[in-house]
């Protein structure tokens, strides 16, 4: 076994490549990083059991749109769980980083309030955990600064998501900010402090990056002590939840059930799914991966076994799927809508939630900031 010590991770190569997660070399005598981080992921929650105190998590989600049924329980609910075992949690806001694809963030204000409705409603609790925005915490953002400093611009152009992002974005020129933004987040992640980042597996290499970051720091200019922890990823067990029309269900995408959505809505987009042509229902993930999908998220509305619903759908087919599927998200939901619609009617009390947590994240961001302005030599 390894160390108790949550913030160093033995079973992650030490260097600070940025190869590609799914890279398989033969000469490589570890594990892959997906499979390195999801081994570390099973330490960390014995861990979390034992000491949860000893864990800081920083997580966050750009404000893009509304938070659909795949963020609930791919994220929100981990994030509430980990809240109730008593770890400090902060939740972060990454308003800058939705300028990274688009020239323009549009509806910024909107998206910000139905995010901090939804956190709230999901069991989130102000009073507990921290939500802000970096965009409001000046000393976050200058910790970018340095940070740069340590990453090279050859480091920052293999980074495999950014890559894929800038694929998909498709637009004439790529933004300096698409290129660092993955620096950022390192602020993100660093100003507090954390030392655990829920994350998904397309977050691998900007943790990567992080650790390299807080490792080079500590060297460079803090004597290598541990001034930054290394943060640990906390690999989510994504639901292999699809959209309606089959497809990664995605905001852009168009195929999503959203927290927000009216019963009614999930009603007509569930109806409209894609499934296949067999009449008796069976789970198949690899198979039949609508079918499985539907399956999957009654199952998870229900807190049961896909297989088992599926066995009790039997010859009844797709329609009697899709029926099962409506009601259980529907009535899964309703308590977090009720909520929901009660916090988004207050928009005075969610910005109020905001520049509280602004504040907290000011303070903590202002002390590192200080600590790391001393140990580089600029104060005067
Ligand atoms: N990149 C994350 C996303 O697209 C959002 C994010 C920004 C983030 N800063 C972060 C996540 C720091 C974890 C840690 O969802």
């Amino acid at each position: 076994m390894t160390t108790t010590a949550p913030i160093t991770s033995p079973t992650q190569p030490a260097s600070n490549s940025a190869a590609p997660a799914s890279t398989t070399d033969p000469a490589d005598t570890g594990p892959d990083p997906v499979t390195a981080a999801q081994r570390r992921t099973t330490e960390i929650e014995e861990q979390i059991r034992v000491a949860p105190g000893q864990f800081r998590i920083l997580t966050g989600d750009r404000p893009t749109g509304p938070l659909h049924v795949g963020h609930y329980f791919g994220t929100l609910a981990g994030r509430v769980r980990l809240q109730r075992a008593g770890v400090p949690v902060f939740v972060l806001i990454a308003d800058y980083q939705v300028l990274t694809d688009r020239d323009v963030a549009d509806n910024l204000a909107g998206h910000v309030d139905g995010l901090i409705a939804d956190y709230l409603a999901a069991g989130l609790d102000p009073a507990v955990s921290t939500i802000f925005a970096h965009s409001a915490v000046s000393a976050l953002n200058q910790l970018m600064l340095p940070f740069l400093s340590l990453v090279s611009v050859a480091e920052l152009g293999r980074n495999p998501t950014v890559k894929a992002e800038i694929a998909a974005a498709g637009q004439p020129a790529v933004s300096g900010l698409m290129l660092t933004y993955p620096v950022h987040q390192a602020a993100d992640i660093l100003f507090c402090r954390a030392n655990l980042v829920p994350v998904g597996q397309d977050q691998l290499p900007h943790l990567e990056l992080t650790r390299a970051i807080a490792r080079r720091f500590n060297d460079r200019y803090a004597g290598g002590s541990a001034f930054f922890p290394v943060p640990d990823a906390l690999l989510s067990a994504a639901p292999n939840l699809l959209g309606t029309d089959g497809r990664k269900m995605s905001k852009s995408r168009g195929n999503t059930i959203n927290l927000s959505d009216s019963p009614d809505e999930t009603a007509r987009l569930l109806r409209r799914a894609r499934t296949d042509a067999v009449r008796e229902i069976s789970y198949d993930p690899a198979g039949r991966p609508e079918v499985s999908s539907l399956l999957l998220l009654a199952a998870l509305c229900q807190g049961r076994a896909p297989a088992e619903i599926a066995a009790e759908i039997g010859s009844r087919g797709a329609a009697e799927l899709k029926r099962a599927a409506i009601e259980s998200v529907n009535e899964f939901l309703r308590p977090h809508r009720a909520r929901r619609a009660e916090l988004i009617a207050d928009r005075g009390y969610l910005r109020s939630v905001l520049r509280a947590g602004n504040a907290v994240a000011a303070e903590v961001a202002d002390q590192t900031l200080g600590e790391v302005r001393a140990l580089m030599g600029t104060t005067y």
